[in-house]
């Protein structure tokens, strides 16, 4: 396979163009790049021309690495066809919540848990888009201090929410939201459960404690929609399990792969100048004994979906992280 890699990108949406543009600017090693969606047609991604080809099973045959990211869901690319392109003998990365949870899925975010993403059985996770951003960040304070305790709220784009949401923020249509977009602020992300969280929330909490192997961590999530095209902020609270220094965060966040950090007190990151930036940063650092707290902003199509899916892809074919 020294010519490079057969990889089918499921899903011509805004995460399937990034994963386009990723693979290209990333350099991945590709001998043939296919995308699918549900219907065929000539479509420009990222200023490059594509024969998108209908997404069934036959169109697996011959792919190395399958790149899903269609909708979610029984009806969704990923549990339609994600077996059918694992049994034609492909890796799925897949960047929907479908699988995630599965025991025998690894959940990967490759700056925490790299090594996790050899141990699959055909398919690998990419995390949900806040999470992966938060984890990025906690990982070497985790490994630090320890933690005890996160307590995190979210300011999400709209393009979390694909095509249709960026619609409901630049036209007003639509229902990707459930009231509103456009000069407001919306405290509710995927469907509410019994238990009052939704489901975003809970990604949050449970993806953290699979991705940072620390199954009892607690952690609290409220996540909040805002009218801002891309780039998801979050105020994150974290109690530690030993004391720690202003000194020894900054000197964790500054060492932590994947992490920009500007160490000016007055110098804060922001959705508008990060998107388009396919890493993680953390600005506003406070620390009072067992508590820190801070900023972090990531292009929710970037680190959030398509460059960690291609950072998997790599970790997966020994290229590079
Ligand atoms: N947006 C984000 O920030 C973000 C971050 C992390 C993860 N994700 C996940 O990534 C996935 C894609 O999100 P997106 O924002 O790119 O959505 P999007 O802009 O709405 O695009 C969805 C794409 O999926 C295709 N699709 C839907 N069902 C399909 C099926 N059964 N078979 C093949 N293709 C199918 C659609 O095909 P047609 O064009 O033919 O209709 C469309 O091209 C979702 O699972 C989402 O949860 C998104």
């Amino acid at each position: 396979m020294s010519e490079g890699y057969t990889v089918a990108v499921v899903g011509a949406g805004l995460v399937g163009e990034r994963l386009v543009a990723e693979l290209r600017r990333r350099n991945f090693p590709l001998k043939e790049l296919r995308v699918l969606a549900r219907s065929a047609r000539t479509a420009v991604l990222d200023g490059e021309t594509f024969e998108v080809g209908v997404a069934e099973p036959e169109a697996f045959e011959g792919v190395d690495i399958a790149l899903f990211a269609g909708t979610e869901g029984e009806k969704g690319a990923a549990v339609q066809l994600a077996r059918e392109a694992t049994a034609r003998g492909a890796i799925v990365i897949d960047n929907g919540s479908d699988f995630r949870l599965e025991p025998d899925v690894p959940l990967v975010v490759p700056e925490v848990n790299a090594d996790a993403a050899r141990e699959h059985d055909g398919i690998v996770a990419n995390g949900n888009c806040s999470t992966i951003q938060m984890v990025v960040t906690l990982a070497p304070i985790a490994r630090q201090f320890g933690l005890k305790k996160v307590v995190v709220s979210t300011y999400q784009a709209v393009s979390g929410a694909g095509r249709s949401g960026v619609e409901a923020l630049e036209n007003g249509q639509g229902d990707a939201f459930p009231k509103p977009i456009a000069g407001n602020a919306i405290p509710l992300i995927g469907g509410i459960g019994e238990d009052g969280y939704t489901s975003e929330e809970r990604k949050m909490k449970l993806e953290s404690r699979k991705i940072l192997g620390l199954p009892d961590l607690e952690v609290h999530a409220t996540a909040v929609r805002i009218p801002v095209h891309t780039g998801h902020s979050e105020s994150i609270y974290i109690e530690t399990e030993k004391e720690a220094t202003l000194e020894g965060v900054l000197k964790a966040l500054r060492s932590a792969p994947g992490v920009t950090f500007s160490g000016d007190a007055n110098d804060f990151p922001t959705p508008l100048e990060t998107a388009g930036e396919p890493g993680v940063f953390v600005g506003r650092v406070r620390v009072s004994g067992n508590a820190i707290e801070y900023w972090c902003v990531s292009d929710n199509l970037l680190k959030g979906a398509a460059t960690n899916a291609v950072q998997i892809a790599e970790t997966l074919v020994g290229a590079k992280v």
